[in-house]
């Protein structure tokens, strides 16, 4: 949620070197973006203001005109929290002064009384977000102190979960502190990095460290200085070297990276299931010895945890309690040391995770990461990891990943029963159905569905045992990009309210595998049918209650799989037929990195 890119180092183009390292970061937040660049040596005046340039919407289509030549820059793209999105509002935010700059990403949750306090001192406040305040609190600071200890003291006056970039006219550095939010250095050669996702600077350095809470980062060309933000005193930075791909942004053959990442999932499971066997022995093993076990997520994160606990009943006879991010924290009175939490995230760096396993942590339970962002804030709380190897995801909606993280919980659940070898076989079933699926003929019959479901007000989606969060998982993706209301739920769970709703037309998805669910199933598709709703049957059979049939081969247990691509592919070209961009949706952003 909300990109940061900033540049300090011997080149004069800064201005465009941000602005380059946030095109690229423009799936963390879209509405808005701006740059400020530091007049520097290049420039004749030393100490004046400093220039910016925002504007409300997509980076994409934007130009930049006129940067001044500096060598010192760092930019924003916004996700709206405090404020409607308006070019003002759209950060860098200056001082009164408009000599110090600063972005942020996280809620200054006590701005209100802070701003209050500014005002009365005589500050000009421009914007409705609560950014603003850290800037000019920064600019109160420094009546008395540096750059470095105004921003410190400041900091340490916000509540909530935070992170500022800050530079101050004349001050060749740029200052990095956080609380919660994502934030990376990159080490160059004169010249240094900072950004809010590790994979953006990787076209310029491999060499980083990932900021920790209540470290402040001093970027000079030449150097980096890390210290404590409490104590000032110097910290040693951890450097990794990163081996990640870089070939991430070429869309190859693809329309966007929706489609490509979707296109990439039969390649995807093939390669899991032939995966090391001995770390998901590993994570098996730990599962084994301990007596409460939790699975967590949010939004198709949860859903993976919720089929989780299906194949871990299922296969393996062990209870595993599904949780949604955001309310686990609430439930953790049951937590002790014989707990495990094993946390499913594709950015790693998702809030309503981080808190919980924070206070999970702090009730003595361990925690496994299964996460796609290996150096993330989960990877590195985690006591065990599980890197899902799936290559970056670029498109909002989370499809690779999440096929990715139930691939793993088939294998880990398989190898908790002593059967690895059939979790390899289920998985090499669904990559070869996901492959069929992924077929023109296949595509064909999907993308027709979605013409005759594009104008639809409410779509129901239903299925039982692992069908069930497969619904609930092609719910989410046909309202985050395709505008629709659809409803996911348990097909038993029709009769009990929501069928009131079913009438001549309703579109109806139904899973139907092949498994123990199938003639239950069928009942609750008969329920839709007899109040005349157009049935969506997605089976490896054909029944003559359906209306339109969408043909997925059996994978066992597995099925999963291929029928949550055909949702992710519905929805998809729902949203291509609108004319929406399904890597961008309305609202949203990458990495919800606030609560
Ligand atoms: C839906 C979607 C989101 C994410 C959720 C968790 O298509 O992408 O619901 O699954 O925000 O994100 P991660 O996995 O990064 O924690």
């Amino acid at each position: 949620m909300c990109g940061i890119f900033g540049y300090i180092g011997k080149k004069i183009n800064a201005g465009e070197i941000v602005f380059e390292g946030l095109k690229f970061l423009e799936y963390r937040g879209y509405d808005s973006w701006g740059v400020a660049v530091m007049p520097s040596e290049v420039n004749p005046k030393k100490n004046s203001e400093i220039f910016i340039e925002k504007k409300a919407g997509k980076i994409g289509t934007s130009t930049i005109s006129d940067m001044p030549r500096a060598n010192i820059s760092f930019g924003h793209t916004r996700w709206a929290t405090h404020g409607k999105v308006t070019t003002i509002n759209a950060h860098p935010h200056l001082d009164c002064t408009k000599r110090i700059a600063l972005v942020h990403n996280g809620i200054i949750e006590n701005y209100e009384e802070i701003k209050r306090k500014l005002i009365k001192k005589g500050h000009k406040f421009i914007s409705e977000t609560d950014s603003e305040v850290a800037v000019h609190l920064i600019e109160d600071y420094m009546k008395s102190m540096d750059i470095e200890s105004a921003t410190r003291h400041a900091f340490l006056e916000f509540e909530g979960l935070n992170a500022f970039i800050v530079m101050n006219s004349g001050d060749e550095k740029i200052l990095a502190v956080r609380n919660g939010s994502p934030l990376v250095i990159g080490y160059g050669k004169n010249e240094n990095f900072l950004a809010s996702d590790a994979s953006a600077i990787l076209t310029h350095t491999r060499t980083v460290h990932f900021i920790n809470d209540f470290e402040m980062a001093i970027l000079s060309k030449e150097k980096i200085i890390v210290k404590n933000v409490h104590t000032a005193r110097l910290v040693l930075a951890k450097r990794v070297n990163l081996d990640w791909k870089t070939d991430f942004s070429d869309l190859g053959q693809y329309p966007n990276f929706m489609f490509k990442e979707i296109n990439e999932q039969s390649q995807l499971i093939f390669n899991i299931a032939k995966s090391s066997a001995k770390l998901i022995q590993e994570i098996a093993d730990i599962i084994k010895t301990r007596k409460n076990c939790y699975l967590l997520g949010c939004g198709s994160a949860s859903y993976v945890a919720i089929a989780g606990s299906y194949l871990f009943a299922k296969l393996a006879k062990k209870q595993m309690n599904p949780a949604v991010g955001s309310e686990f924290g609430y439930q953790l009175d049951f937590l002790n040391k014989d707990s495990l939490v094993i946390a499913l995230s594709q950015s790693g760096e998702t809030m309503d995770i981080l808190e919980s396993v924070k206070k999970a942590k702090e009730n003595r339970a361990s925690i496994v990461a299964i996460t796609n962002t290996v150096g993330s804030t989960l990877y590195r709380e985690a006591d065990y990891k599980l890197p899902l190897n799936a290559g970056i995801e670029i498109s909002v909606a989370s499809t690779k990943a999440l096929t990715a993280k139930l691939s793993y919980l088939i294998l880990i659940a398989h190898a908790l029963a002593g059967n690895m070898k059939e979790g390899n076989n289920m998985l090499l079933k669904a990559g070869r159905s996901t492959e069929k699926l992924l077929g023109k003929d296949s595509l064909k019959k999907i993308k027709k569905l979605a013409k005759k479901l594009k104008n639809s007000k409410n779509i129901f989606v239903i299925g039982r045992g692992l069908s069930y969060p497969a619904s609930l998982e092609t719910a989410i993706k046909i309202k985050e990009i395709a505008y629709i209301h659809a409803e996911g739920m348990a097909a038993g769970e029709l009769k009990h309210g929501p069928l009131a709703l079913v009438e001549k037309g309703t579109p109806c998805i139904s899973f139907l595998p092949n498994d123990e669910t199938y003639g239950a199933n069928l009942a609750g598709a008969m329920e839709m049918k007899a109040r005349r709703g157009f049935i969506i049957g997605i089976s490896a059979k054909p029944h003559e209650v359906f209306d339109y049939y969408l043909h997925v081969e059996d994978a066992g247990v597995a099925t999963i799989i291929p029928n949550i691509i055909t949702g992710q592919l519905l929805a998809y070209y729902l949203a291509t037929i609108k004319n929406l961009d399904p890597d961008k949706p309305r609202n949203l952003a990458k990495s919800v990195t606030v609560k």
